[in-house]
């Protein structure tokens, strides 16, 4: 696989924060494996995020809420090594799974050291505002960088009654500015807005230095995150409003393997060109032995 010609220098949380000021958009995507990372860096994107909508995405739950913290750091991992097989320039999160930081600060750190030190994550996501100034500040201190995400938090899927959108009234949507501050006031590098009005992120845009990342948030955030299997349309059966199909991938999936099967029942495949030959191979038939002996019993042993 070959890059296009991307700039190789590192996107770091600097980076993000210098490419708010120019006005750059910031592109990010989730990955959950390394082929998805070679594919997803070798395009140019800016971020990676290793996302608990693997839960979803990929092991079939419904809900984010399974995700354990040792599969995120597998996944990670994963994610890491196809990065770097494609020069390393995207800058990685790593999602903090649901039990991970909700419970005390010192699983929040605990958890983070983790994905930075066994997975090569950059940074770590968390999910929650203002009630989590604490549990971003000590992650911080600890030296890894927080991206936040409020809005609709998949993780409080029961408390929000449901994948709804957030902050359509001024009530909901004042909590959601305050929310946005207090994060980027505890040391949050960037923070990802799910599924809010466009009018909201535009006003929370605009009243943070940090850079907001956004989902179902409208044009006016800094950058765009979009789920992997979305984005390629690899789900037959649902697509979220907020999502745009760039290919049809899961349609061309299944007219692939339909076509496969088609040949291996058809002897169509695998043609002579699959096939291995060798002019050597003189094989003498081996005689036929005939020591096979006649079961004395049924099962186990036991007479029949
Ligand atoms: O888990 C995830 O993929 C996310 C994005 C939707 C932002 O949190």
């Amino acid at each position: 696989m070959s890059s296009q010609s991307a700039p190789r220098k590192r996107v770091t949380i600097h980076e993000l924060r210098r490419m708010k000021d120019a006005g750059e958009k910031i592109s990010m995507v989730t990955a959950y494996d390394a082929t998805a990372a070679r594919l997803v860096a070798a395009a140019g994107v800016d971020a990676v995020l290793v996302g608990d909508s693997v839960g979803m995405a990929v092991q079939g739950h419904d809900s984010t809420l399974p995700v354990t913290l040792d599969q995120m750091v597998y996944h990670s991992a994963m994610v890491r090594r196809g990065l770097e097989r494609e020069g390393g320039r995207a800058h990685l999160v790593g999602d903090l799974p649901f039990g991970t930081y909700q419970a005390s600060v010192d699983d929040a750190v605990k958890a983070s050291m983790r994905l930075v030190a066994e997975a090569g994550v950059q940074a770590v996501k968390l999910e929650g505002g203002a009630e989590f100034v604490e549990v971003v500040r000590r992650i911080v201190r600890a030296g890894i960088p927080v991206m936040g995400h409020i809005g609709l938090t998949p993780q409080s899927v029961h408390k929000m009654g449901g994948y709804v959108v957030q902050g359509k009234d001024s009530d909901k949507a004042q909590q959601i500015l305050r929310d946005a501050r207090a994060l980027e006031a505890a040391g949050c590098y960037a923070v990802v807005l799910e599924c809010i009005p466009a009018e909201l992120a535009r006003i929370v845009t605009s009243q943070l230095r940090i850079p907001t990342i956004g989902i179902g948030a409208g044009p006016h955030v800094d950058g765009q995150v979009l789920v992997y299997t979305d984005l390629l349309g690899m789900d037959l059966t649902f697509t979220p409003k907020f999502a745009k199909h760039y290919a049809e991938v899961g349609v061309m999936v299944r007219d692939a393997v339909s076509a496969y099967v088609g040949e291996v029942k058809s002897r169509a495949f695998p043609a002579d060109e699959h096939s291995f030959h060798s002019a050597s191979v003189r094989l003498v038939p081996a005689p036929v032995e005939d020591d096979h002996e006649e079961p004395q019993g049924g099962v186990m042993g036991a007479p029949i």
